[in-house]
């Protein structure tokens, strides 16, 4: 039974390859090189061919990671396969430890899940309990992967009815990260983040909907004009390696959420370029922090000067998009609530206005509470004197103290509640 078992997949290997053969005539060789047609075919690098990969054992493939680590994993072991004679690193060919990548903290499972892949299955997946896995194979298809198009051959995107070939990075990810069924409880589907038709959304699909992003530093700009600008951005330049010399690819890193750059989500940290660094790759700091457009960003992401209560862009802003609001506003409901009037919502006024208007509650701050308490003699505070919050430099909302000057319409309501009409 054992053997038969062992040389099932050897005979089918075989006779996929005669098949393919007499199916494609000429030659079996003709064939061959139709099968594998990347990078992988190239004899110069890969003297032996097929047998780089398939041999002894491993004949037929699982999948799993093993195989490809030979050669793209430790020095070690690739000095190996090149004294082998299955690996001739020459020219400007030079392979990368991905191996290492894969076992930092934060990572793509594919050292940690084994005998889930099944080759030939179909992703996205449509089995509500599948277990979840992410295998080299799943994302690279190692018969067709050419240089910097390391997707090439999957397919994955979905037409209608069909499941047609993957040309962008993000259609690659949305093979895991959008209609599976087997999506993880506190993971949300990408797709319906970065849809073009949402009020907001980073640039990844297509253009983004803000035509003014002021804070942009070069190259991004919101809307191409000349070559050199960009406008859209990939799942790639903010999910990879934590090195930035490191191999490309969101393998694994040492940032939380697999991110390339630091980005601390909590609430009540202190601001500093570190703490933010992924947003600001992008985003001018000092244009965020002058109030260049939300007019309160110093006031809430430092919170009191010199303070440490400070909170994080994650309070406010999805970093994929928002299916509700525009300026990619999602509020983090662990920190922010209804206010009294049992409302939690945001009101903007078009694209480039820079003007809005929040109803919530945060920090014991009530925002937009429709009361008698609100000034009642004529309309609010026009949104360029600063609505009715105190000066930047008097305290901090963030942190309620009593004998804070509150100004105009601001006003306690007992000693830890505070009140502010939202509109900015
Ligand atoms: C870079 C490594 C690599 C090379 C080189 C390679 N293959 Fe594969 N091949 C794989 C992997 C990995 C799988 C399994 C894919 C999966 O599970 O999704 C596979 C699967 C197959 C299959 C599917 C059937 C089965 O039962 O495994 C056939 C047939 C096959 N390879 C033939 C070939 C032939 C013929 C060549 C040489 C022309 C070749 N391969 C070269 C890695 C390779
Ligand atoms: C025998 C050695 C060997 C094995 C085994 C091998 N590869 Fe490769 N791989 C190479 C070489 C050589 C290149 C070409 C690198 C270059 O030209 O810079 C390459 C290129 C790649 C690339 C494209 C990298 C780029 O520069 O964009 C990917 C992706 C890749 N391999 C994935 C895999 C996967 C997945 C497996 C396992 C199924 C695998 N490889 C197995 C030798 C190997
Ligand atoms: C073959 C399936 C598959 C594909 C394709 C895939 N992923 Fe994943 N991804 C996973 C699995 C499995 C996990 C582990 C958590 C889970 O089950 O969602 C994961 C986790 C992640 C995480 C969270 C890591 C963490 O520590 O919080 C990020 C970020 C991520 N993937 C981004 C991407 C990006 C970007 C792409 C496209 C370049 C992509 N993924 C493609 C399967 C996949
Ligand atoms: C790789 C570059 C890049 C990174 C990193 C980046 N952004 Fe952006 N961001 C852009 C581009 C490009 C736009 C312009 C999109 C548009 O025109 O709507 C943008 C727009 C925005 C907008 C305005 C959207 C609108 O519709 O008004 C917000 C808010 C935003 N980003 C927040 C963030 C936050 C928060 C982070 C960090 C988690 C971040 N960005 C990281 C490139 C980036
Ligand atoms: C502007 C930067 C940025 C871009 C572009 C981006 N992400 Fe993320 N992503 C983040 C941040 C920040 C987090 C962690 C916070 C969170 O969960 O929202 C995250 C979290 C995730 C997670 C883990 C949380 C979950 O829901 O499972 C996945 C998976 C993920 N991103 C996939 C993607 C995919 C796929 C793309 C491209 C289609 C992409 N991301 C593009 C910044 C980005
Ligand atoms: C979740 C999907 C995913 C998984 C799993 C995955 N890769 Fe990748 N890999 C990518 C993407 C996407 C890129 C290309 C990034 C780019 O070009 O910006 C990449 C790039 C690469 C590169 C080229 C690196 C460079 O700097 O040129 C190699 C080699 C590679 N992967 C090999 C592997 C091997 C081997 C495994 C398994 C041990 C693996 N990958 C697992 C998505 C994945
Ligand atoms: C208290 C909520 C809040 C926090 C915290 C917050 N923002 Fe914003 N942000 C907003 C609002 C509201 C807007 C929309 C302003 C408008 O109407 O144009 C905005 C607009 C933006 C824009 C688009 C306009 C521009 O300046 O280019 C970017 C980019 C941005 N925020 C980035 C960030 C980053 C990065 C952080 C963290 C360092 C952050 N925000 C923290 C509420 C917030």
């Amino acid at each position: 039974m054992k053997v038969t078992f062992r040389l099932l997949p050897f005979f089918q290997l075989l006779a996929a390859i005669v098949l393919a053969g007499f199916l494609c005539m000429p030659s079996v060789v003709e064939a061959k090189q139709k099968l594998l047609s990347g990078i992988h075919g190239q004899k110069s690098v890969m003297p032996k061919s097929c047998r780089a990969c398939h041999r002894g054992m491993t004949m037929a493939l699982s999948g799993e990671e093993s195989t490809c680590l030979t050669c793209h994993g430790s020095d070690s072991a690739r000095q190996e396969m090149e004294q082998k004679g299955y690996l001739r690193l020459i020219g400007q060919v030079e392979l990368r430890d991905i191996e290492v990548e894969l076992r930092k903290p934060y990572n793509h499972p594919a050292l940690a899940v084994r005998g889930v892949h099944r080759k030939f299955e179909t992703l996205p997946e449509e089995l509500v309990n599948a277990a979840r896995h992410s295998e080299c194979v799943d994302c690279h298809d190692s018969h067709a992967v050419e240089k910097n198009v390391p997707f090439r051959g999957l397919k994955g995107k979905r037409v209608g009815n069909f499941i047609t070939e993957v040309t962008e990075e993000y259609e690659l990810c949305y093979r895991c990260h959008a209609e599976s069924a087997n999506l993880p409880g506190r993971s949300t589907n990408k797709h319906e983040e970065f849809k073009t038709t949402n009020p907001s959304f980073h640039p990844v699909e297509g253009e983004g909907k803000n035509t003014f992003v002021i804070s942009l530093k070069e190259p991004y700009v919101a809307q191409k004009q000349s070559p050199n600008d960009i406008s859209t951005i990939s799942c790639g330049d903010c999910h990879g390696s934590d090195d930035p010399d490191g191999p490309k690819g969101p393998h694994g890193s040492n940032n939380p959420g697999l991110l390339v750059l630091n980005y601390e989500m909590e609430d009540g940290r202190s601001e500093s370029s570190q703490a933010y660094a992924l947003c600001y790759e992008c985003h001018e700091r000092s244009s965020l922090l002058a109030n260049e457009s939300f007019p309160y960003h110093a006031l809430h992401i430092q919170g009191r000067i010199g303070g440490q209560d400070g909170t994080s862009c994650f309070t406010c802003h999805d970093a994929h998009g928002s299916t509700q609001y525009q300026h990619l506003i999602r509020f983090n409901q662990e920190i922010v609530s209804e206010n009294l009037d049992g409302r939690l919502e945001y009101e903007a006024q078009g694209y480039s206005a820079r003007h809005g208007a929040c109803f919530l509650s945060c920090h014991s701050v009530e925002h937009g509470v429709v009361e008698e308490l609100l000034p009642t003699d004529g309309d609010p505070a026009p949104a360029d004197s600063g609505g009715l919050l105190p000066p930047l430099d008097g305290g901090s909302l963030l942190s309620p103290s009593p004998s804070l000057d509150l100004g105009g319409g601001l006003q306690p309501i007992d000693d830890t509640v505070q009140r502010v009409d939202g509109v900015y």
